[in-house]
């Protein structure tokens, strides 16, 4: 049987106003690095396209680092096709219309507002990709703080992906060392008690790799 390969993204993406100034997010990468090291436990050929995180590179994982969506988009489309691919990161909705060349001087252009054009959805993008190009499994995330199951099942659907993981963010989840989630896949849904994010991770893969072994 041949190296089942998966395609993760974790992490912020950055999104430059100027060289010192840029808009992100809170997430701290774990989650997404839980699941790429997990999937490389379970055998995968991993690469793990990673936003701007304080967390080391994942030994026996080919690591992109990126900063923003666009970059993310254009890394995931380079290490496209894959069996699987799994979108944990937090991407950036919006980025700044244009990113000035030199740091503004607001005092004397008196900026009030700030011009956003909207980032790419890679999940979507991914997900609408014609075979063989797009993965047999794409996995993604939702963060919902109420009406979780929902709000993640239309968002499964409105992405087009296979399955979504939804995780209940109205306690700590970002940036916390804990998760809880529900697995909504194409015939059932699945609930992930409270756990280390490294536990969630351990047990998505193991669920990843058994739908992978069943398209072989
Ligand atoms: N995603 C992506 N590219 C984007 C935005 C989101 O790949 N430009 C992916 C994320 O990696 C995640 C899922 O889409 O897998 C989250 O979807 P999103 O619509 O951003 O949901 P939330 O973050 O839950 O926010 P909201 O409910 O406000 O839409």
């Amino acid at each position: 049987m041949k190296t089942p390969t998966a395609v993760v993204t974790a992490g912020p993406t950055l999104e430059a106003i100027d060289p010192v100034r840029f808009l992100s997010n809170r997430s701290s990468g774990k989650q997404g690095y839980a699941i790429a090291a997990a999937l490389r436990d379970k055998g995968f050929d991993v690469t793990l396209v990673s936003g701007p995180v304080a967390l080391d590179d994942l030994a026996g994982v080919t690591m992109v680092r990126v900063e923003s969506a666009l970059d993310m988009l254009a890394a995931v489309q380079g290490a496209l096709p894959a069996d699987v691919f799994v979108a944990v990161a937090a991407v950036s909705d919006w980025r700044p219309a244009e990113t000035a060349p030199r740091k503004l001087k607001l005092d004397k252009a008196g900026l009030t507002s700030l011009a956003l054009v909207e980032n790419p959805d890679i999940l979507k993008t991914v997900s609408n990709l014609a075979p063989p190009r797009r993965p047999h499994l794409v996995v993604g995330f939702a963060a919902e703080t109420h009406d979780v199951a929902e709000l993640a099942r239309e968002k499964r659907l409105r992405k087009g992906c296979d399955w979504i993981m939804a995780n209940d963010v109205s306690g700590d989840a970002m940036g916390g060392a804990d998760n809880a989630a529900l697995l909504i896949t194409d015939d059932g849904e699945e609930t992930f008690e409270r756990a280390a994010k490294s536990e969630i991770a351990a047990r998505l893969a193991a669920r990843i790799s058994e739908a992978v072994a069943r398209t072989d």
